[in-house]
């Protein structure tokens, strides 16, 4: 058996060779049509009035948060994030000066708890909410929504790990005011690097489009634009070199669009393998705990286990070529980064899984006979974690 990898790439030779002919071409290289036009079909896709392509996940959620702040959405800065997320699902928070209050998991979905969800609103009314849909899982997004709608809290759906995942009939990703996807290696599409952000409000998408160039004007849509001119008086001389946000650069190329449009076409086909891995996996490993939610399709990015011999668990597994790793970050706030500036703070679910969270191998190319044998070798070594 050859060594079982936990993502795998997602860019196939007969998107390389594609690749290489349009290169042939002498093609712009730089962001141009073909970033519109993938843009559109990710729009159509996801069912969203506006996708913003940028060169990372991490860079959608640094967009939003920015753009937020620009469009002087928010009461205050505010927000609660989850301690089971990803680094840069917090950091570009913390960097625009947000003042972050991490939220506990759910035992169940791996998303937010939502009793502590609560109390954080209660005790320090934020005007903000970013989420993760954990290895493809959604939160309790019917419990969430009614408790933002109570204390008035915006939501952002962090949804790198869930493209394809669908809730109450929806595609994660559209139930908040904007929502963020990765594109990069071992996600369920790959455009070597690259995110999107999706939303549906027509002025804080130009607000994003222009801070995701430099924060000038070109980019933005022909009637915003106008405006803007018009109100700081720009004539055409000064028209491109006009910023009016503060801006990054956080573009793609085209090069990255043409791998994306590729990825589009086979995208519900990547998701189906991913489901049926999932579910072979919750059949095979009955006994464990299983990660569950309310999630119709599971666009499965990992599953997820929590064993308490991790370590033993973790060689065992690498010695017979099966490939594993801690489950996202663990708890965020056991994080150096996160300790550097504030005090650990008390977290239990997360806690757990910091010390028994793993998450095994899924991709488009694992096979039925591989997510077989990787239960097999779990449950001959495996000592489970009762996390309920
Ligand atoms: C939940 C989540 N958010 C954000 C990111 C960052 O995406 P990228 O690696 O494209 O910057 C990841 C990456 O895996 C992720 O899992």
């Amino acid at each position: 058996m050859k060594n079982i990898k936990l993502t795998d790439n997602t860019i196939s030779l007969k998107n390389i060779n594609s690749l290489i002919n349009w290169l042939k071409k002498n093609p712009r290289l730089t962001k141009g049509d073909l970033t519109l036009k993938f843009e559109k079909i990710f729009s159509n896709w996801i069912k969203r009035r506006y996708s913003i392509f940028v060169n990372s996940g991490s860079s959608a959620n640094l967009l939003i948060a920015q753009g937020l702040l620009e469009a002087k959405m928010l009461k205050n800065k505010i927000m609660i994030a989850p301690a089971v997320s990803w680094v840069t699902t917090v950091t570009p928070f913390l960097q625009m000066g947000y003042d972050v209050k991490l939220c506990d998991c759910s035992k169940s979905d791996l998303g937010l708890d939502i009793s502590h969800l609560e109390k954080l609103c209660k005790r320090y009314r934020p005007s903000l909410l970013i989420l993760v849909h954990v290895l493809g899982h959604a939160n309790d997004m019917k419990s969430i929504k009614k408790i933002c709608s109570k204390y008035k809290v915006r939501i952002i759906e962090d949804t790198c790990e869930a493209l394809g995942s669908t809730y109450e009939g929806k595609n994660l990703g559209t139930l908040g005011i904007a929502s963020t996807f990765s594109f990069y290696y071992g996600h369920h599409i790959s455009t070597i690097e690259g995110g999107m952000l999706t939303l549906d409000d027509k002025k804080l998408y130009n607000i994003l489009l222009s801070i995701r160039s430099h924060g000038w004007g070109r980019d933005l849509e022909n009637y915003e634009r106008n405006q803007l001119e018009k109100k700081y008086k720009i004539d055409n001389v000064r028209s491109l070199y006009t910023f009016y946000y503060s801006g990054f650069n956080l573009r793609p190329t085209d090069l990255n669009a043409f791998l994306g449009i590729q990825q589009m076409k086979v995208l519900t086909k990547k998701i189906r393998i991913r489901f049926r891995n999932f579910k072979l996996y919750l059949k095979n490993l009955s006994s464990f705990w299983a990660q569950q939610s309310g999630a119709k399709t599971v666009s499965n990015f990992g599953y997820a286990i929590m064993v308490k011999n991790r370590k033993e668990l973790f060689d065992y597994l690498k010695k017979n070529k099966i490939e594993t790793r801690p489950l996202i970050c663990g708890n965020m706030g056991q994080q150096p980064f996160w300790l550097k500036r504030y005090k650990r703070p008390h977290l239990p679910n997360a806690e757990k899984i910091h010390q028994y969270g793993l998450y095994l191998p899924n991709h488009e190319n694992l096979t039925e006979k591989q997510v077989k044998y990787i239960c097999e070798k779990v449950k001959l070594k495996a000592l489970p974690y009762n996390f309920t």
